[in-house]
């Protein structure tokens, strides 16, 4: 993205000539197979700070795979995983977290009848005092959550409400604070929309805007091409396993994107069969042609 010149010494760009731009997190060719079962194959991933990277993709096309590799949560077992230019193999998510990636999932790990800053703590309490009479220093931690949300602006009445009954948006919110405040580089969200309304997913995006203002690289899954386009700097759709398309911004329109999540390419195939049935509309469905120069993820400028 933009260059940062910092300061009057150009020794940062003369001394990492590729770091500036190196990706956090790369996979080349990467590939998993659950015994005979391939759920991912040849799928490269790049991951730069500052940018948030969209994976797409229908029921079952590998988006949950393809974050519990990067995640630690499974290893893969075809091609290359690079964390900040090194390859790496993590036996757990606690050796991921130990790099800076940190992970939302969806069904969130909270603890729904506990406060809202216990939550935001939980598993990395803050203590005082010396062993053996370390306790939990309750105080701070409360302070601590309330700066943290005020600073990414997410204002909450009571921090000792039950996270239960914050709605889903603001959970995944307090989540995102809580994984930018723990240090994390890069931030993966799993359909941190998928079950929100409108203005909730509005609220998710904008948070998810700021950790990228913030210099994290997020890997953003969802279904919704609108929602990705609204935040996303690079686009991935995954289909059967592999990228269907893997373009940039300025390389697909969001209506392109729409036609690929649509199932674009089957619908279209399928167009005459569905004209066929009665009470299905199929006037507005993209011509197989339509599609292909989406497609071919080749940078062409516009066809
Ligand atoms: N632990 C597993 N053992 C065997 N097969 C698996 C396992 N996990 C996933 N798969 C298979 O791998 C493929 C990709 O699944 P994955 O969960 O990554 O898809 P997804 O894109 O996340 O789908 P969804 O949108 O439904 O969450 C599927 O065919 C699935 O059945
Ligand atoms: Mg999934």
């Amino acid at each position: 993205m933009t260059d940062k010149t910092t300061g009057t010494d150009g020794a940062a760009r003369t001394d990492t000539p590729a770091g500036e731009d190196r990706p956090l997190v790369e996979l080349r060719s990467a590939g998993k197979s659950y015994g005979n079962i391939r759920a991912l194959h040849g799928v490269d991933l790049t991951v730069h700070p500052g940018k948030v990277t969209c994976v797409l993709g229908d029921n079952g096309a590998g988006k949950s795979t393809l974050i519990k590799i990067v995640s630690g949560l499974h290893q893969h077992t075809e091609g290359e995983f690079l964390v900040d230019g090194a390859p790496v193999r993590f036996s757990t998510p606690r050796e991921a977290l130990d790099k800076g990636i940190a992970t939302v999932y969806q069904d969130l790990a909270v603890v729904p009848l506990m406060p809202v800053w216990r939550n935001f703590f939980l598993g990395s309490e803050m203590t005082k005092g010396p062993w053996p009479l370390r306790r939990l220093d309750i105080e701070r931690m409360k302070k601590t959550a309330d700066e943290e949300l005020r600073n990414m602006g997410i204002v909450l009445d009571d921090l000792e409400q039950p996270i239960g009954t914050l709605s889903g948006g603001q959970r995944q919110c307090v989540a995102i604070a809580r994984a930018v405040y723990f240090g994390a580089r890069v931030l993966i969200l799993d359909e941190p929309t998928a079950a929100l309304g409108v203005k909730q997913s509005g609220v998710v995006l904008k948070y998810i805007a700021l950790a990228r203002d913030r210099g994290l690289g997020v890997i953003f899954i969802t279904h919704n091409p609108h929602h990705a386009y609204m935040v996303g700097d690079h686009f991935n759709v995954l289909r059967l396993g592999t990228l269907e398309l893997s373009a940039d911004r300025s390389e697909v329109s969001l209506e392109e994107l729409t036609n690929h999540m649509a199932g674009g390419a089957e619908l279209a195939a399928l167009k005459h069969e569905l004209a066929q049935v009665r009470g299905v509309d199929t006037e507005g469905l993209p011509e197989a042609g339509d599609l292909r120069a989406a497609t071919a993820a080749t940078p062409e400028g516009k066809s």
